[in-house]
């Protein structure tokens, strides 16, 4: 049963099986789901407005402008929607949302939408198997808040049998619903993440940094976001934007003293901390107040350690808190991991080797091995970085109902 009611958008595009859209508006509606229909031109060769209209218990949007000449606000459609079903979705809607095309409202609705996608394509077995489709459906699969559902084997409208039937309105209901669950996973969790580089500065106009751009870390807070979490993303300087999801309060850290100074104020009200940023692990002992002037041949420039902030935050720690660190390795990766989980007291350890193959730094790819305090070891693949966050956060799920029954 839906713990609050969601606002279902639902895009109803010309294929034989909108004749089964009914089915699913139905099942909706009556797990008490709010639900909104914008059908296409040529959708209603397949499904009336009225059947759809009637199961709703809402009217149907059809164009930008209804019969009265008013116009059918987009932008607020998509504001209304806590997520957007397109089904069924037709090989030229595909082709659409792939290339950003904007000539129907359920389009203009669709690209002023940031939430959750659910496509679920239907076709006849030629087109499933083009490769234009197949491009178009690899580049709706790579956006980050997008699920594209699979389709079925079986008698097509065309009279043959292959690849292309839309998934059942029952299997459809089964995914909103896992996408609707899943959100509500870290309501009142509350979680530190910290993400990027810090800046040490040796004058005014220089520093010693280093290459993170952040991604991990502002990908896990936008994926611990839409579990429903209140984050608070400390960050140095990141090259990637940052998260626009209000539950997500971005503070800005440039050096590791202003990351930890925030970090140890921050932890004691949190459930958990994942410790994403490269900080960096020396300082300079001052700061030049003018810029340094080139003098003599060699320079040096006297460094001291910064403070560890997992370090610290482990001394901290209560035992209903989660820690979680990273470790980027050259060498040996599990052992110094296991170092870093037992020495830092965390409970996880992601760990990932930088090499010329998975460099880490400032790649749209990485691969991570996750060690556990209880000597579990678990190989997460190498993904696409938003795609590891939902991985991380999941584990980051499980941790915290173990902690919360133990
Ligand atoms: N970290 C931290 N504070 C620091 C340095 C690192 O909180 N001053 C955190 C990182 O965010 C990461 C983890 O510690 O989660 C591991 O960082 P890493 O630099 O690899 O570990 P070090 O303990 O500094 O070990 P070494 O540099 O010797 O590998």
């Amino acid at each position: 049963m839906a713990k609050r009611k969601y606002n279902i958008l639902l895009g109803v595009t010309g294929g034989i099986a909108a004749y089964k859209i009914p089915l699913l508006v139905r099942l909706l509606v009556q797990e008490g789901y709010e639900v909104k229909i914008i059908l296409t031109e040529s959708a209603e060769n397949f499904v009336t407005q009225e059947t759809l209209s009637v199961l709703s218990k809402n009217p149907v949007y059809t164009s930008f402008f209804n019969e009265k000449r008013e116009w059918n606000n987009h932008v607020h459609l998509a504001d209304w929607a806590d997520i957007m079903v397109i089904a069924p979705a037709t090989a030229n809607t595909i082709a659409k949302m792939a290339n950003g095309y904007c000539d129907n409202l359920l389009m203009a609705t669709y690209l002023s939408f940031t939430k959750k996608v659910i496509v679920a394509p239907a076709m006849d077995a030629e087109m499933w198997e083009h490769e234009t489709v197949r491009i178009n459906l690899e580049q709706l699969k790579s956006r980050k808040n997008h699920l594209v559902l699979p389709v079925e084997y079986g008698a097509l409208a065309s009279g043959i049998t292959g690849w292309g039937r839309m998934l059942e309105p029952q299997e459809i209901f089964y995914h909103v619903q896992k996408v609707l669950t899943k959100s509500e996973e870290l309501v009142n969790k509350k979680v530190l993440v910290t993400a990027g580089a810090t800046y040490e500065p040796i004058d005014p106009v220089r520093f010693i940094g280093n290459r993170s751009s952040g991604k991990t870390g502002i990908a896990i807070s936008e994926e611990l976001a839409l579990r429903g979490a209140e984050v608070y993303l400390v960050h140095g300087n990141v090259t990637t934007s940052l998260p626009k999801h209000p539950d997500i309060k971005c503070i800005k850290a440039s050096t590791a003293q202003e990351m930890y100074d925030a970090c140890v104020e921050i932890f004691p009200n949190m459930n958990a901390a994942i410790l994403a940023a490269a900080v960096a692990d020396y300082t300079p002992v001052s700061m030049a107040d003018e810029k340094i002037k080139k003098t003599d041949d060699i320079f040096q420039i006297t460094l001291k350690k910064t403070k560890d902030i997992l370090k610290t935050l482990g001394e901290l720690k209560r035992k209903e808190q989660l820690l979680v660190g990273f470790a980027l390795e050259t060498n040996n990766v599990i052992q110094n991991a296991q170092k870093k989980l037992v020495n830092k007291n965390a409970d996880m350890i992601f760990a990932n080797q930088c090499t010329e193959e998975n460099p880490a730094f400032n790649v749209e790819e990485n691969e991570l091995i996750l060690l556990k305090k209880n000597n579990e070891i678990k190989n997460l693949g190498k993904h696409k970085k938003f795609k590891l966050a939902e991985k991380i956060v999941d584990e980051i799920v499980i941790a915290l109902n173990t902690k919360n029954t133990s």
